[in-house]
């Protein structure tokens, strides 16, 4: 089996469900506490072994390729004045993995950014990270998929269960459980945001893809689908005819910090693990109970 040594984070999206905040920083780079949230996804990458991302940029995207970069200038001043906690702070991105960037030219949709990944990505394995999920796992996501991917050589997505009226918002999956791994699910039908009626079930496809390489020839076949768009999930479905496709019901809690809703909670839920933050939030909530 080929060892999974890249990923691509696709972030190249507008971040319309964000606006005012995104007119002029990518949604990427808006905080979950003090760290960008595209941050926690390359260390996300990075704890569960990957050693190279492609990220998917477009135009206004700078601030992202900065983030990753070293900064002397910085890194001196918080030198000189004996911040050295900070100025590894600063530096830590830029060493977590080996990072390129592919910019995707038009809006064409989730397929069409990975495919702009092809050429730096080549002939093996990858994972997809979407930047808008988060997860929050002693395991890392990926690292859950991987493993999978390494016992069964089969691309393999993460799920989990939403209710019916949520369906129309995510790639809904059904199939097979596995007879001795129920949190395997071998996958017969993929569909992208179908409504309550037409979903095939309630197993929803979040942010974390492992990929093998014949994907790319599926993407560069798929027509445009929902929202005129080049669907991954499009793709994905033909190849789960011809090769199999896995789902794993993944353990942790996952956060949409594409929502606003979702964006707040997932710095609620980072915020936890800083105790001194923890109390605050706590201590607010006491004092504005009805
Ligand atoms: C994308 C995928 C969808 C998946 C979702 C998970 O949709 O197309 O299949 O369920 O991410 O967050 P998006 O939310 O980018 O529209």
């Amino acid at each position: 089996m080929t060892r999974i040594r890249k990923a691509v984070i696709p972030a190249a999206g507008m971040g319309t469900r964000f606006l005012p905040a995104t007119k002029a920083i990518p949604k990427e780079m808006l905080p979950i506490v003090n760290k960008p949230s595209i941050q926690l996804i390359v260390e996300e990458a990075a704890a569960a072994g990957i050693e190279q991302v492609v990220i998917v940029t477009g135009r206004g995207k700078t601030e992202i390729v900065d983030h990753f970069d070293a900064h002397p200038a910085l890194e001196d001043l918080l030198r000189r004045g004996g911040k050295e906690a900070l100025r590894q702070e600063v530096i830590r991105p830029t060493q977590l993995v080996k990072l390129s960037t592919v910019r995707q030219q038009r809006p064409l949709g989730l397929g069409h950014a990975i495919l702009c990944a092809r050429e730096l990505i080549g002939d093996e394995p990858f994972v997809v990270f979407l930047p808008d999920d988060l997860v929050d796992a002693q395991v890392p996501c990926a690292r859950q998929l991987m493993d999978v991917y390494d016992a069964t050589g089969k691309s393999v997505l993460a799920l989990m269960n939403v209710s019916r009226s949520e369906t129309s918002q995510y790639g809904i999956a059904a199939g097979d459980v596995d007879p001795s791994d129920p949190r395997l699910l071998h996958i017969k039908t993929l569909v992208e945001k179908p409504s309550a009626e037409e979903a095939p079930s309630t197993l929803a496809v979040v942010g974390r893809y492992v990929l093998t390489p014949d994907i790319f020839d599926y993407l560069a076949k798929t027509n445009p689908g929902r929202g005129d768009e080049i669907q991954l999930t499009d793709a994905l479905a033909a190849m789960a005819k011809d090769h199999g496709l896995h789902g794993w019901l993944f353990d942790g809690e996952r956060f949409d910090a594409g929502d606003v809703g979702g964006y707040l909670l997932a710095n609620l839920n980072w915020a936890r693990k800083t105790p001194r933050l923890w109390d605050l939030v706590q201590q607010y909530v006491k004092s504005h109970q009805r």
